[in-house]
């Protein structure tokens, strides 16, 4: 509806051309209020569901019981998510290292927990892939950059996550690095890692380039909102983001996370249909969190612009 469009205006021209206000102020505003709530993702959901789900500033206002407090662990935790991916996936990057130039084989408890994450034996029995040993490097450089966001970039508020969802990340990331390393078994790769190289590997780390690139660019961005000129910390308040491609969406950090992902999907040529998978779960967990942030900023700031999406620009 036309009036909609004056939403962001103290009163609305048209509720006062039809002569509603001021017996009732603002009606359009409180109608468009309401449209924005009627596809909200969750306020008719369970409360201990929502503990679960939400995190951060999505968790802050969220009225629950004050025992639900006990499960809450601080956010500022996270890095702890990349420091445990850095050690793991470092170390299973440096067997395959070693499995690829010096002909070692894998360790057998390595090759046993493969054998039954895959459901299918001989897990070392494939010639080294160039895509496994890629996705490898690039998901630790990219766990590298986040654990050094978190400990130098970002600035943390006391918002806090469940426990359940800090143990969940914990092995999120042990889990991710054994389906890469996993993923030999549909590896079509044969002769030299050279031999093997191939366009999709090109393009699929220069995606990864430009998608880390965005993100860093997004989580400065929220940094700056919180500190100074100087880089001194002045608030801890959660503010309204601007620049960069937060332009277009109120989360570029979580799309540039799905857009990593599938960067990696590249690399494997397309066709690891277990990293697909991940792609899937990824795209899901980043689109919850940006709707819910979304719904937070749209329900914080009157003024805050109509045209920009939550999750990816110009459709969601
Ligand atoms: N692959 C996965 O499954 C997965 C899962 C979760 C996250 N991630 C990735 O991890 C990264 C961080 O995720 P996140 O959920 O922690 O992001 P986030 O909630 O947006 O927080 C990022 C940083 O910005 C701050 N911040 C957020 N909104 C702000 C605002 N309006 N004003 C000022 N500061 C603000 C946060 O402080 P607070 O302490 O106040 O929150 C935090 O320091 C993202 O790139 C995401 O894609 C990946």
């Amino acid at each position: 509806m036309l009036h909609a469009r004056f939403f962001s205006l103290e009163v609305c021209q048209y509720c006062v051309e039809s002569s509603v206000f001021p017996t009732a102020p603002f009606p359009c505003y409180t109608k468009q209020r309401r449209t924005e709530n009627d596809w909200a993702l969750t306020p008719e959901l369970d409360p201990y569901f929502l503990d679960l789900i939400r995190y951060g500033k999505t968790k802050q206002n969220l009225k629950r019981d004050e025992w639900l407090r006990v499960f809450d662990v601080p956010k500022r935790c996270f890095w702890h998510f990349y420091a445990v991916s850095v050690c793991w996936n470092g170390f299973l990057l440096t067997l395959y290292l070693d499995s690829t130039f010096r002909h070692q084989p894998l360790p057998s408890w390595l090759t046993g927990m493969l054998d039954m994450l895959s459901g299918a034996g001989g897990a070392d029995s494939q010639a080294p892939q160039l895509s496994t040993l890629l996705v490898q490097l690039l998901l630790w450089l990219h766990s590298l950059r986040r654990l050094l966001e978190c400990l130098c970039v970002s600035v943390f508020s006391d918002g806090a996550m469940h426990v359940l969802q800090y143990v969940f990340g914990l092995g999120y990331y042990i889990v991710l690095g054994l389906t890469v390393i996993g993923s030999d078994h549909g590896g079509i790769g044969a002769g030299s890692l050279l031999s093997q190289l191939s366009w999709f590997h090109v393009a699929g780390f220069g995606f990864f380039v430009a998608a880390s690139l965005l993100q860093h660019q997004s989580l400065v961005l929220l940094a700056r909102l919180r500190t100074g000129k100087s880089g001194s910390v002045e608030t801890l308040a959660h503010r309204l983001p601007t620049g960069g491609w937060f332009e277009l969406v109120s989360c570029p950090h979580y799309f540039s996370e799905l857009l990593i992902y599938i960067s990696l999907a590249l690399v494997y040529g397309g066709r690891s249909l277990t990293w697909w998978l991940v792609v899937l779960y990824v795209l899901f967990n980043q689109a919850l969190a940006a709707q819910l942030c979304h719904e937070l900023y749209i329900s914080k700031y009157e003024s805050y612009p109509r045209h920009r999406k939550a999750f990816i620009p110009f459709v969601f």
